[in-house]
C-alpha cells in the first residue's frame, strides 16, 4: 500500500519510519539504517563531505595570495579547518561502507570553471558531488572574502539543522564544524566592515557580490520539489530550503545596509531556466 504525501508516493514502511523519527527516533554508527534514511542521509553527506573538500582546495591558493603574513596564517586556518570538515564527513561515509578515498581519486574535485563571469544557475559540471558554488574560482582577495561572508554565513545556517539531526554521528561532528563556520563568516564580516570605510573598495566589492549573489542564492536548493520535504521527515534537516534562505537573506540585508551594500535582485526562476 502506497500513500501520497506531498506528491510523493511512500509506503506505509516509511510513514512509520516518519513517524518515529517525529516523536524522537535516532540512528548510530552501526545501526541498521532503513535503506530510505540510507540513501537520503548519504546524499547530505556526499554533498556536504565534497563541498568542504572542494572548497578548501579553492582556498589553498590563497595562503600565498592573502595581503599580509597575519592573512596568511588565518587563510591557512580555514583552509585546514575545511580540510578537515571533509575528513569528519568522509570517515562518516566510509562507516557507511563508501570509499571517499577512491572517489577523491576518480573525480576532478580541484577542477574549476574557467569563465569568471558565468552563473550556472543550478547546473552540475561534473560528477562529484560538491554544492555548485564551489565550481567557481575564486579571482580576488575580495572574492574570498565575499566566500567567507556570503557562502561560510549560509554553510552555518544550513549545519544548524544539523545540530538536530537524527543521525547521531553527523549531530556530533557538526558541532566543532559549526564553530569553525562562525570563526571563517567573522573573518568576512570584519573585513566588510573594513571596505566599507574606503568608497572605490566598497564599489568593487558591490560589483563582485553582483556575481556572486545568484551562485549563494541557489546553493540553498530549489524552493519546491527536490528532496527538501523528505529530509524534514527523516530528521535530516529541520526547515525548508526557503525558510533557511530567508533567515540568510535578511541577515545578509542588515550587514550590507550598514557596510553600503545593496543586495542584488534574484529571481529563482530565472536561474532555473539557465541551460549550458
Ligand atoms: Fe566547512
Ligand atoms: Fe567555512
Amino acid at each position: 500500500m502506497t500513500t501520497n504525501v506531498a506528491a510523493r508516493e511512500y509506503s506505509a514502511e516509511d510513514l512509520a519510519l516518519f513517524e518515529e523519527i517525529k516523536n524522537g527516533r535516532t540512528f548510530d554508527k552501526g545501526d541498521e539504517l532503513p535503506p530510505l534514511y540510507k540513501k537520503h542521509l548519504m546524499n547530505l553527506l556526499w554533498m556536504q563531505g565534497d563541498s568542504e573538500y572542494a572548497g578548501a582546495l579553492g582556498y589553498m591558493p590563497w595562503i600565498e595570495k592573502a595581503p599580509d603574513v597575519k592573512e596568511k596564517v588565518l587563510v591557512a586556518q580555514i583552509t585546514k579547518d575545511e580540510m578537515r570538515h571533509s575528513q569528519v564527513i568522509y570517515k562518516m561515509l566510509k562507516d557507511l561502507g563508501e570509499d571517499p578515498e577512491a572517489h577523491i581519486e576518480n573525480t576532478e574535485m580541484g577542477w574549476k570553471l574557467d569563465e569568471d563571469q558565468i552563473n550556472i544557475g543550478y547546473n552540475r559540471m561534473k560528477n562529484d558531488f560538491r554544492v555548485n558554488i564551489f565550481y567557481y574560482q575564486i579571482k580576488y582577495w575580495e572574492d574570498f572574502i565575499l566566500f567567507n561572508f556570503l557562502m561560510d554565513r549560509a554553510a552555518g545556517h544550513q549545519l544548524e539543522d544539523t545540530l538536530h539531526s537524527s543521525y547521531t554521528p553527523w549531530k556530533k561532528g557538526i558541532e566543532g564544524i559549526y564553530k569553525e563556520e562562525v570563526f571563517h563568516l567573522t573573518h568576512g564580516d570584519t573585513w566588510i566592515r573594513k571596505y566599507s570605510k574606503d568608497p572605490e573598495q566598497i564599489k568593487f566589492v558591490q560589483e563582485r557580490l553582483n556575481l556572486w549573489w545568484p551562485r549563494v542564492m541557489n546553493v540553498f536548493g530549489k524552493t519546491i520539489g527536490g528532496a527538501n520535504d523528505i529530509y524534514v521527515r527523516l530528521g535530516l534537516k529541520k526547515r525548508t530550503n526557503k525558510e533557511v534562505r530567508d533567515i540568510f537573506v535578511a541577515e545578509i540585508k542588515e550587514k550590507c545596509d550598514e557596510a553600503g551594500l545593496v543586495v542584488p535582485e534574484w529571481s529563482e526562476e530565472e536561474n532555473l531556466a539557465i541551460t549550458l
